[in-house]
């Protein structure tokens, strides 16, 4: 069952989409060689409960024998592709770091990541940066209504592949709202499923997962972390946006 939202309740979904704009904007400025990723997180948690707001990922139920998600933030540095846990690791120039934040507010989370530069990074991690980012702008222009949710699957993989990229494809994006979860399952490539045809009120979390060499990837001890198989770079970037009448609206960036 997909949920659809009313007008005024993507409002309220932009309303936690802005506290996670701002949020993002505040540790991108705290990125640098030196700053740890915990430092990080606690950034974004005092940030998002200032403004009253409740970090959707602390807690989070894991796999089977993982702990409950111990931060408000996903740190990934590097080769990890997602749901790094932050903590001790420090990070140094050159390295990349995606970050991921859920907010919760008045009934409604939102959740978008960006991967960032720490201090100057080499022409192809930039190069990746790049396309993972511009596959998302490729994805929603395909989140129409009347369309199906392989079309937005379809855009992602065809403007990573042409890239030299690969995608992810253990992981996926999903539908969002009073879960942080909901259906559909939005894959990063064409699959066999078309999915359901979009209407307006869907509300999306599309999130391209790439990775510089191969799609492969593993999970590590801590039953979290999600890292390439190959070890080269990894790069992530989300929005929540909504399907409309019109064009898509993207309720994770500032207007
Ligand atoms: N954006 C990620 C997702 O959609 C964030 C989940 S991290 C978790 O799965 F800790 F909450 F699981
Ligand atoms: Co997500």
């Amino acid at each position: 069952m997909i949920s659809i939202k009313s007008k005024s309740e993507i409002d309220l979904m932009r309303k936690s989409g802005e506290i996670l704009a701002k949020t993002l904007e505040i540790i991108k400025d705290a990125i640098k060689p030196g700053v740890s990723t915990g430092e990080l997180d606690q950034l974004a948690e005092d940030f998002i409960r200032k403004h009253g707001a409740i970090p959707s990922f602390k807690g989070y139920k894991g796999l089977p024998g993982a702990i409950d998600y111990p931060g408000s933030i996903c740190a990934s540095v590097n080769e990890e592709v997602v749901h790094g846990i932050p903590g001790l690791k420090v990070l140094k120039d050159g390295d990349i770091i995606s970050v991921d934040v859920g907010v919760y507010l008045n009934g409604f989370h939102a959740d978008a990541a960006r991967t960032f530069a720490v201090g100057s990074i080499s022409q192809s991690a930039k190069h990746l940066i790049e396309v993972t980012t511009q596959s998302f702008y490729e994805g929603i222009k395909s989140a129409v209504k009347g369309n199906r949710i392989v079309d937005i699957s379809i855009a992602i993989q065809k403007y990573v592949e042409s890239n030299g990229f690969s995608v992810v494809r253990e992981y996926v994006g999903h539908g969002i709202g009073r879960d942080m979860h909901e259906a559909p399952q939005i894959p990063n490539y064409a699959t066999r499923e078309r999915g359901p045809r979009l209407e307006a009120g869907m509300t999306l979390a599309i999130e391209p997962m790439v990775n510089q060499g191969k799609y492969q990837v593993k999970l590590l001890d801590n039953k979290w972390t999600v890292v390439t198989t190959d070890g080269t770079l990894s790069a992530h970037y989300e929005n929540t946006i909504a399907v409309t009448d019109g064009e898509p609206l993207i309720l994770t960036e500032l207007i």
